[in-house]
């Protein structure tokens, strides 16, 4: 799997696999537990090295299946991200969902630790102390943010007693926002990972162009969304998909060869 530096020297590898709806979505669904373990561990045998999960997903679940794929592998083999849901971004709060993520992993220390969104009711100051210290007590190898805008980058940075190394952000061909708003441009500036989340959603798997360059190569419409995200400086991406044809060919989609005409096209493909 390809990986990009991240600004605390490690490697994220550009294409992860998402969980969102694996395990349920707002709650657990313990329905098809053995099917999406073993679908787990397929992507792993495949070469995805890099899970995002949440505490939020499957209220728990999600981070319970991840935890019981991972067993059969290596810990140091896989790079792990969750994140901390909005309402416990307080000191102790925080310590105790990632007391939580930690046991439902079954690991003690979580690769990458996201704030999932943030919380206007509770200073970014306590949450920070409460980072950092996770990163001091080894529980977190490095921190992140998801679904920040720049501003709030900025001040994440100033708190962080280390690189903060990725926001995480829906960004996809339909959805430009981090291109309008400038988050693409500060995280490239800034040697900041931008992980495009819902890569393939907001309809843009029917978009013309995206189904005209993949006709071009012989392609997929989602390996071309997906290539168009990742040839771009910083960004790295985290389908999910439960389909084992897909899981391969979004990880396929790697080396499909966009050129500079297929680039521009892309860009302009949306008004
Ligand atoms: N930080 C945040 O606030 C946040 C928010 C949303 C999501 N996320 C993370 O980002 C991950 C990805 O986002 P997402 O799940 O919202 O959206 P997504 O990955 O863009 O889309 C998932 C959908 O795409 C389909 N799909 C995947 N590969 C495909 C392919 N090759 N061809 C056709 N269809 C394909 C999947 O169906 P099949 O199962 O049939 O393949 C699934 O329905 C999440 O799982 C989660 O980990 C983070």
């Amino acid at each position: 799997m390809k990986t990009r530096i991240l600004n605390d020297g490690s490697h994220l590898p550009v294409l992860g696999l998402g969980t969102w709806q694996m395990g349920g979505g707002s709650n657990a669904d313990h329905s098809q537990d053995d099917a999406t373990t073993a679908l787990i561990r397929d992507a792993i045998d495949m070469g995805y090295t890099h899970i995002d999960t949440a505490e939020m997903y499957g209220a728990g679940h999600a981070e319970e299946l991840v935890g019981r794929a991972l067993q059969a592998y290596a810990r140091e083999d896989i790079f792990l991200t969750t994140k901390v849901w909005g309402p416990n971004l307080r000191y102790d709060d925080l310590l105790r969902a990632l007391d939580g993520s930690l046991q439902r992993l079954q690991t003690d220390y979580a690769d990458l630790y996201l704030i999932h969104w943030p919380n206007a009711d509770i200073p970014l100051e306590e949450t920070f102390r409460a980072l950092n210290r996770s990163v001091a007590d080894g529980r977190v190898k490095r921190v992140g943010v998801s679904n920040f805008d720049v501003p709030l980058l900025r001040r994440a940075q100033t708190l962080c007693a280390t690189p903060v190394v990725t926001d995480q952000v829906r960004y996809n061909l339909h959805e430009r926002q981090p291109q309008q708003n400038g988050l693409l441009n500060y995280c490239q500036e800034n040697d900041i990972a931008l992980t495009a989340y819902s890569p393939l959603k907001d309809g843009v798997l029917e978009n013309a162009t995206v189904q005209s360059v993949a006709r071009k190569h012989g392609a997929t419409t989602a390996q071309v969304a997906l290539r168009w995200l990742t040839r771009q400086p910083q960004v790295v991406t985290i389908p999910m998909s439960m389909n084992r044809t897909h899981l391969r060919q979004n990880q396929e989609a790697l080396s499909l060869a966009l050129d500079e005409e297929d680039m521009r096209r892309l860009d302009q493909s949306v008004a």
